[in-house]
């Protein structure tokens, strides 16, 4: 993998803050994306990133991956990073469960972040969806102790999953999210929210694994 050059804090990076992978089939070394070693923050189907880059500023002691399969989409969170001048950002072109599965490093990720994903109504394409029945396992690998995943929609119906997947999960405990991490909204959410519609939130703390 090639790993873009440590900038320091005083200089905005100049180049691309996209990963770019040598291979698909070796896990990523996560530490040497970042210029400091600090906790990974993983948003999952990141969108055009602005809650990435939000959070990433209000929280530099954490290290932040955006993961989106649309290129248009995260080379937009690349040009808002850039802009922003913030080091502690990366985003990945690729597949978020193969990312799970393949590249992230197990017990990696202090929090996984999966917003308003997309939510298949109809019930043939509900096998689409990436909070399924065994996503917590996937979750519970990737997390490191005492990680948390951070769960927002829109679409009742999958909250309602969402919900039942993680509470049948022994090793996973409800917890409320911070106020301070609910009031950075996702793009998405600015959307649905300017329109009357309500954020439903949820989120799981790892306790064992
Ligand atoms: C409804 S949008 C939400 C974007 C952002 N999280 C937000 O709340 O504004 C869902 C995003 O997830 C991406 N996405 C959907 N399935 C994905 C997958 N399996 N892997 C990676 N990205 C995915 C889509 O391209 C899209 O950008």
């Amino acid at each position: 993998m090639k790993n873009t050059p440590v900038e320091t804090a005083a200089a905005p990076p100049r180049q691309s803050l996209l990963v770019e992978l040598d291979s698909i089939l070796e896990p990523i070394n996560t530490a040497g994306l970042f210029p400091k070693a600090q906790p990974l923050e993983v948003e999952l189907g990141c969108g055009d990133g602005s809650f990435l880059i939000n959070y990433a500023r209000q929280k530099p002691e954490s290290n932040f991956l955006g993961v989106e399969r649309l290129t248009g989409r995260i080379k937009k969170v690349d040009r808002k990073a850039r802009r922003a001048g913030l080091v502690n950002v990366r985003g990945l072109r690729i597949e978020s469960t193969y990312f799970l599965r393949y590249l992230l490093p197990p017990q990696t990720a202090a929090a996984l972040h999966i917003y308003f994903p997309d939510p298949w109504p109809k019930r043939k394409h509900w096998s689409n969806r990436l909070v399924d029945a065994g996503f917590p396992a996937l979750a519970r690998r990737e997390l490191s102790a005492g990680g948390t995943i951070y769960l927002r929609t829109d679409a009742a119906a999958y909250f309602k999953q969402m919900r039942q997947v993680f509470d049948a999960s022994p090793e996973f405990r409800a917890v409320e999210t911070p106020e301070e991490l609910a009031a950075v909204k996702t793009d998405f959410e600015m959307e649905f929210n300017a329109r009357g519609i309500p954020t439903l939130l949820a989120a799981y703390q790892l306790v064992s694994n």
